[in-house]
């Protein structure tokens, strides 16, 4: 076996370079990346100068004279990865232990954060349509990327993707079948007017940007794991601050409320999904 002489493979990109391109694009494009996990970004930024054959110069160089080239930057460093009821114990337990206090609110906002291309919440309004509230109910889905905001608006999938869709469906425990939400054609599936009807989708960034308006749900669920520790207390808090009395936070398996002070403002409604409500 061929051993790699570790010593003389060039690292495309240093920690203390990626500081400073941190910076660097936070005062050109105005995008804060600073409080995004080191290890993470490393990874993808190397992975970007390796896909482009790009040293730090010429990455630069792209970064502020292609539009374009910025935009796929941003789609490369940030993961979009979602499915429609991806982890369905937690739409389950959502079913189960939020949804019956929906019931008594006149008007339902959900603002999914992080949305990605919108499968995670169109799953949302094909639950709140199941529980017969989508009627009253109103849907904002908003990530950092405005490419993927333009495949969650369209709501068109690949429909070899439905296989696992209709799986993770079934699994929420509930019957029928996920087809009654879509509309097949040729190799694509076309989520249903009705679903997109009471849906916005924008751009906003936790970073930077602010509320916008206030809500019965929020949910964020495979974000909070890029930031760190100090980024995800102000993103809690915004999250806090958005939240009506008595409503909803839903972060998932992989994110909790531990970076917080929660004391007095949230109660555990599931600890494994870490779903909370509002108290304080
Ligand atoms: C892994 S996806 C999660 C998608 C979906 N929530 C899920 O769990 O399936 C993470 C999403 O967070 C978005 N994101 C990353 N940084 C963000 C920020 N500062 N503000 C808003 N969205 C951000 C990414 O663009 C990406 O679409």
């Amino acid at each position: 076996m061929v051993k790699l002489d570790m010593s003389v493979v060039q690292e495309r990109i240093s920690y203390e370079e990626l500081e400073e391109l941190i910076s660097w694009i936070n005062h050109i494009h105005g995008f804060d990346f600073s409080g995004y996990s080191r290890a993470s970004l490393k990874r993808r930024v190397t992975r970007i100068m390796d896909i482009y054959g790009l040293d730090l110069f010429d990455l630069k160089g792209m970064l502020v004279n292609d539009h374009l080239f910025f935009e796929e930057f941003v789609v490369q460093i940030t993961v979009n990865v979602t499915e429609m009821f991806r982890d369905p114990s937690f739409f389950r337990l959502v079913r189960e232990k939020v949804i019956p206090y929906l019931t008594s609110f006149p008007r339902v906002k959900v603002w999914n954060a992080g949305c990605s291309t919108g499968e995670e919440l169109y799953s949302f309004a094909i639950l709140l349509k199941l529980e017969g509230l989508l009627e009253r109910s109103f849907l904002y889905g908003t990530d950092i990327n405005p490419r993927v905001l333009e495949k969650a608006k369209a709501g068109v999938y690949p429909l070899s993707n439905m296989k696992k869709y209709s799986e993770n469906y079934l699994n929420t425990g509930y019957s029928g079948s996920l087809v009654d939400f879509y509309v097949a054609q040729y190799d694509a599936a076309a989520i249903s007017n009705e679903l997109k009807k009471n849906t916005l989708f924008s751009v906003h960034n936790l970073v930077s940007d602010r509320v916008f308006n206030e809500f019965q749900v929020v949910s964020c669920r495979n974000v909070l794991i890029y930031f760190n520790t100090d980024l995800q207390k102000r993103v809690l808090q915004l999250f806090y601050d958005s939240l009506c009395p008595f409503g909803f936070l839903c972060l998932g398996a992989k994110e909790s409320l531990r970076a917080f002070d929660m004391t007095g403002r949230f109660r555990i409604v599931d600890k494994f999904e870490n779903l909370y409500q509002k108290i304080g």
